[in-house]
């Protein structure tokens, strides 16, 4: 390990990531967490497993979700992140079950932020964030992290793209798993979520005040991680 390493391994803090729908929060907070050595954990995986178990399970009755069962059954609903060795990425598991692919696709897109806008849920999710950050070296991205689930994280970031540049690259993510979709519907799903993430009651979208605003609108992907390495530099050393 370089000295350079050292003194990043040497303080160890939580970095949390907010933003709206598709904006590369994801990469972001993935990269990053690779380059530092630290945790990675998508809360929103999280969120759209619950989805998914609500789905496979009848408690949507067209867009009505069926709080009271899903109320009796939450705390049964088990999910694990485990890494996979041929994408190099962490999967979803609901239960002993590899839902990676499931919970990426449009049916749990349109449904998420109903389910997420519940009480409850929201509970027993951030219950088990806050318990994988607790030795910190975390990074951990969603729409809440800076300010419930990691109020002291010791760096925040609010990340941010124009609606249209977010649509296509959702799109192209889509139609490399072979969901075809039109930019207009990709829009309207981001568009309806950060709606409903903004405005509902318990952890709405919303930037903590001591976070940096990060659009990257106009960046590659190689810029955004360098940037983004340089501001957890400035953050993680001393
Ligand atoms: O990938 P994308 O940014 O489109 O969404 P995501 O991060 O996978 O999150 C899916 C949905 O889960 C969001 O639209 C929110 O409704 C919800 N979510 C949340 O409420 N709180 C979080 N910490 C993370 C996600």
């Amino acid at each position: 390990m370089n000295p350079e390493e050292n003194k990043i391994q040497a303080k160890k803090i939580v970095v949390a990531i907010d933003g709206h729908s598709s904006c590369g929060k994801s990469t972001i907070a993935r990269d990053l967490a690779k380059a530092v050595n630290y945790k990675y954990i998508d809360s929103g995986a999280m969120y759209r497993a619950v989805t998914l178990y609500c789905i496979e399970n009848g408690l949507f009755e067209g867009n009505r979700l069926d709080e009271e069962t899903l109320k009796e059954k939450i705390q049964q609903i088990h999910i694990t992140f485990k890494h996979n060795q041929t994408t190099g990425k962490s999967d979803t598991f609901l239960g002993d079950r590899n839902i990676e692919k499931e919970i990426r696709s449009m049916a749990v897109a349109e449904k998420v932020s109903p389910v997420a806008a519940v009480g409850f849920v929201r509970q027993a999710l951030v219950r088990q964030q806050q318990a994988m950050g607790i030795d910190k070296g975390i990074v951990m991205d969603g729409r809440d992290i800076g300010t419930i689930v990691f109020p002291d994280a010791e760096l925040k970031i609010f990340v941010t793209a124009r609606p249209e540049i977010r649509a296509k690259r959702r799109q192209a993510e889509l139609s490399a798993k072979g969901e075809t979709i039109t930019i207009e519907e990709v829009l309207r799903n981001l568009e309806t979520r950060d709606l409903i993430d903004s405005t509902r009651k318990d952890g709405p979208l919303r930037k903590a005040d001591d976070a940096i605003t990060f659009d990257n609108s106009d960046m590659t992907i190689e810029e955004q991680n360098r940037r983004m390495q340089d501001i957890f530099k400035q953050y993680a050393t001393y």
